[in-house]
């Protein structure tokens, strides 16, 4: 299986520079200036396009059961949005009961994910601790190539992980060479605001947002700063949505400590007025926590990714349908979670940020691809055009418009965030392991190609 991108202007974080891009199986075999390729190779034609990494979404949920029900998308068709968009690997996340013993989730969201079209590789959440996990946080690390761990300071009675929790993993992490990871919300905070304001009557989806203000992400971000301080890690905060967090980051970033933080492209783009609407069901489509903000906050999230403050995009990827969210119907607090994206977040990257000129091509590629691969030891096989490298990659058209719409996308869940958004920049190919699962509008994605990629852990510091 040879394939051979021809004429393109190649994107990598570092330089961008004309050739060509020679794959053979699953890797890239030659990338330079008048390749030549066998005869049967399929020939990709990029002249006036770009040729980059394909995109590394770092934080997805297909298949996710939260909130009493299951996220819409399961690991085909979330991975094969992914690919339609010109995303060709995600992070997603073994998230275990509470008790529930991390190698039995572990392998029951290795089973799911079997069908991926696309490559994917999991986070896998902290949220209880005994001597069981500790074991099991070492076992996962040395066996079964996680090097990352996500957790919860939000979701009380459920999944949150408390003080005493995070301290202990955060620690266990450091032993390990794992990276600890936060959704920073204080999950107390949450839950105290969240009676008062069922308890006054205000039960609809606008109340979604008066229970978690920026304060509430930043106590929470600030905290897991303070924490990986005092103990040494380094920690990657998931879902940045706010000023006030970020500004958490900057200062301890200045003081060299080594704080991550990424940014949802949903909360670079999308404002806060979308839970006034007169439609309940609209407004409930776009519950996610941490909700979206004022403009204000955007402004800061994308002065963060060009500043080098926010180092990834991500997605969030977690869809329900109408139907689902509406278990929330008179208690906001029931409305599941979550809220799409994976098919979208580049072309929505791509058009807000490269066409404003807030971000190079260069940078661009940085926040959708190389900077994950590194922060979660995927690269070079990730996140960069490259001899070697795995053959990811997406072509993408600067020119090429699309309006996006939940009637158009690949995605389930019959809802868009984005919907009726139009971007100019498009992938037109995407070559997911070598193979040419996306052109023009034309998915090929396969069930159960995409493979779990294992991340080694960080060498000891
Ligand atoms: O609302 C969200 N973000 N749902 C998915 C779970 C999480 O918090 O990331
Ligand atoms: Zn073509
Ligand atoms: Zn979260
Ligand atoms: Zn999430």
């Amino acid at each position: 299986m040879t394939t051979i991108i021809r004429g393109g202007t190649i994107v990598n974080a570092d330089r961008a520079f004309r050739g060509d891009v020679l794959c053979y199986g699953d890797s890239i075999v030659a990338v330079g200036e008048n390749l030549e390729a066998p005869v049967n190779a399929t020939v990709i034609d990029a002249g006036g396009q770009y040729v980059m990494p394909g995109g590394i979404d770092p934080h997805t949920h297909m298949q996710l059961p939260f909130m009493g029900t299951v996220s819409a998308d399961d690991f085909f068709t979330g991975t094969a949005a992914g690919l339609a968009g010109g995303t060709t690997t995600i992070m997603d996340f073994v998230i275990p009961d509470p008790k529930q013993p991390l190698m039995e989730a572990w392998r029951a969201w290795r089973g799911w994910a079997k069908k991926s079209a696309g490559d994917y590789t999991f986070h896998v959440a902290v949220t209880w601790w005994d001597d069981s996990v500790h074991a099991d946080m070492g076992t996962l690390v040395r066996e079964h190539g996680v090097n990352s761990f996500k957790h919860f300071m939000a979701y009380k009675n459920a999944i949150m992980a408390d003080d005493g929790t995070l301290v202990k993993s955060f620690r266990r992490s450091l032993e390990l060479g794992a990276i600890p990871t936060v959704h920073a919300e204080n999950g107390e905070l949450v839950y105290q605001l969240q009676q008062e304001l069922l308890q006054k009557g205000i039960t609809g989806a606008r109340a979604h947002p008066l229970s978690r203000p920026p304060e509430v992400e930043a106590e929470a971000a600030n905290r897991a700063i303070a924490i990986a301080n005092v103990l040494g890690t380094p920690v990657y905060i998931v879902h940045v949505s706010c000023a006030e967090s970020l500004e958490a980051i900057t200062r301890a970033r200045a003081k060299g400590q080594r704080v991550y933080g990424e940014a949802l492209a949903g909360h670079l783009v999308i404002d806060d007025s979308v839970y006034a609407s007169a439609d309940e069901d609209f407004a409930r489509a776009h519950v996610m926590s941490p909700p979206f903000r004022s403009p204000r906050h955007q402004l800061a999230l994308w002065q963060g990714l060009r500043g080098g403050n926010l180092h990834t995009t991500a997605t969030d990827h977690c869809t329900f349908c109408a139907e689902q969210k509406a278990a929330g119907a008179g208690d906001f607090t029931r409305i599941p979670n979550g809220c799409g994206g994976v098919e979208e977040r580049m072309a929505v990257v791509w058009d807000a940020g490269v066409n404003t000129g807030t971000l190079t091509p260069s940078e661009f590629v940085r926040v959708t691809s190389t900077n994950a691969a590194q922060i979660f030891n995927m690269y070079p096989r990730k996140g960069v055009i490259a001899v070697g490298a795995d053959a990811d990659i997406v072509v993408w058209d600067p020119h090429g418009t699309r309006t996006l719409s939940s009637r158009t996308q690949f995605a389930k869940g019959g809802f868009n965030v984005f919907e009726g958004r139009t971007v100019r920049g498009i992938p037109t190919h995407t070559v997911a392991a070598g193979k040419l699962v996306f052109e023009r509008g034309d998915l090929r994605a396969q069930e159960g190609a995409g493979r779990h990629i294992d991340r080694p852990a960080f060498a000891p510091l």
